[in-house]
């Protein structure tokens, strides 16, 4: 037998990821009319790989800027040498989704029945077709979401011997890692499936890692704060829903915050440490469960998403030094004795944007219409009068500006959710829409291995002054 020939066998002795998604899809959803989103993806890529061609045989020369020494000892900022389809981030005006600002998403993405705020399903079928779906699709994909929703036992067992000391996010990666046993892309590679359809196991793995992270998370937040008991998905409720109340949460206005809280935590564009770890993670054909577990490794840092947690920690220190009501000029005080201890005000500042972060301030109008009287809600809204203005005299930062990890957390507390070393969890799960949908278009357009070219300090210098 030829080698081309044993190969197309072993293709054939995989089920093609499409029956699989068809067959569930079937089985799982009320209205047979609407299409699945794997049906939909398969409707518009070949459109989107069309004009992929003609944009890189038109423009495929061109420039897109030029880099500097400092650009390169400077974190790349600013280097356009990414592509994203899902999200693309203006410094004045914040995030727009597929060309969609953070109100326009509230305004027409499908909201629970029960519900005012977007259903993060909807965001995601957004960030993968660049359509915003009906009802009656998201309710498809809750319920796809629900039924590829069951975790495995080995994945559970090692949850449940984590020390409750173990860092959430760590317990995170851990869990992930473990779950990539069900990697289908991985299994359909060794086998030899063909290159084209790449893309499909990864879609499968991508759906499936959504669907189980609610239960991840969860056992996570029950084993570390709670009784370790976790209940069970409910396959007629959403995916925020479902997550708010394995967490152990039934008020109706914090499930709503949830679903707000997955979808505008989602994605930031592409070159973000978590977004850009899942894009170069997979563009070594790693699967999504590595792609996202090492994109979590990511999220975990101070200055990424952990900054949650520390905002968190920076008010409740305040409050403890200086009082339950600081008056501005003892929060004044208290920002300079952090800058002056050479440490950032977390929730402040960002690498591209230089306006107030939208994602922060439809938090803001959700805790006026919900919790306007909330104390810590009141000392948030304090910070913002003080804050920008003490940022400016410092003189360091481009945007003293809060981005959104300085409102989370209290909206969190209000409703009881007060262990603040989780946030990132949940800062997390919601990310997992972005950076996925992501690895699974680099597969659809067949990006190659990411390598971009590295200088020493000698290079730098050969390059200007040896003549
Ligand atoms: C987000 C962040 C990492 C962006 O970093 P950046 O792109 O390097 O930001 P800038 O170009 O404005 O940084 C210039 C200087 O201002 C400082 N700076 C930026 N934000 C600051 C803040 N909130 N508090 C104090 N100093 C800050 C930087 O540390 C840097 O100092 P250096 O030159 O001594 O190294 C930074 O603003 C920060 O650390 N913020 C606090 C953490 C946070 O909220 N992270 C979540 C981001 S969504």
């Amino acid at each position: 037998m030829t080698r081309g020939r044993s190969t197309i066998a072993i293709v054939r002795s995989i089920p093609s990821a499409a029956d699989v998604s068809r067959r569930l899809y079937a089985s799982q959803t009320t209205s047979v009319a609407a299409k699945s989103l794997k049906e939909k993806l398969v409707e518009i890529i070949p459109s989107k790989v069309e004009e992929v061609k003609y944009v890189r045989t038109t423009y495929g020369s061109k420039p897109l800027g030029s880099v500097t020494v400092d650009m390169a000892y400077g974190g790349m900022r600013g280097i356009k040498g990414l592509i994203w389809e899902g999200s693309v981030l203006d410094p004045e005006e914040g995030i727009r989704f597929r060309g969609y600002t953070i109100p326009e998403c509230q305004k027409l993405l499908p909201a629970a029945e029960d519900g005012a705020e977007p259903l993060p399903e909807g965001l995601f079928w957004l960030l993968m077709t660049g359509e915003v779906p009906s009802a009656t699709e998201v309710k498809g994909l809750s319920a796809e979401w629900a039924a590829r929703s069951s975790i495995p036992a080995h994945v559970i067992d090692i949850l449940d011997r984590c020390p409750n000391t173990l860092h959430p996010m760590s317990q995170l990666a851990l869990a992930v890692n473990a779950l990539q046993h069900e990697s289908k892309f991985a299994k359909a590679y060794a086998q030899g499936v063909h290159r084209n359809s790449y893309w499909e196991y990864i879609f499968e793995d991508t759906m499936d890692l959504i669907a189980k992270l609610p239960l991840v998370a969860a056992r996570i937040y029950r084993n570390v704060y709670k009784d370790g008991t976790v209940g069970e998905i409910d396959p007629k409720l959403d995916w925020g829903a479902n997550y708010a109340k394995l967490l152990g949460y039934s008020d109706k206005n914090f499930i709503d915050l949830m679903r707000l809280y997955l979808t505008i935590h989602s994605d930031h564009e592409g070159g973000n440490v978590s977004a850009h770890t899942a894009h170069l993670v997979g563009s070594a054909l790693s699967d999504p469960y590595y792609c996202y577990a090492a994109s979590m490794n990511g999220l975990a840092g101070p200055l990424h998403g952990l900054a949650n947690q520390e905002v968190l920690r920076w008010v409740l220190k305040m409050q403890k030094d200086v009082g339950l009501q600081p008056t501005d000029e003892q929060v004044k005080e208290y920002i300079w004795k952090t800058l002056k201890g050479g440490q950032v005000v977390p929730g402040y500042g960002h690498a591209v944007l230089r306006k107030t972060d939208p994602r922060y301030t439809c938090q803001r109008e959700f805790a006026l219409k919900h919790l306007p009287n909330d104390p810590l809600f009141k000392l948030v809204s304090q910070l913002y009068n003080i804050v920008p203005a003490v940022l400016t005299e410092h003189g360091k930062t481009k945007n003293p500006w809060p981005n959104v990890d300085a409102h989370s957390g209290v909206l969190l507390q209000h409703y009881g959710l007060v262990e603040e070393d989780y946030y990132t969890v949940m800062f997390g799960v919601s990310r997992s829409l972005g950076a996925l949908a992501g690895v699974v278009w680099d597969r659809i357009l067949g990006l190659p291995i990411e390598r971009p070219k590295s200088l020493s300090t000698q290079d730098v210098r050969n390059m200007f002054e040896k003549k």
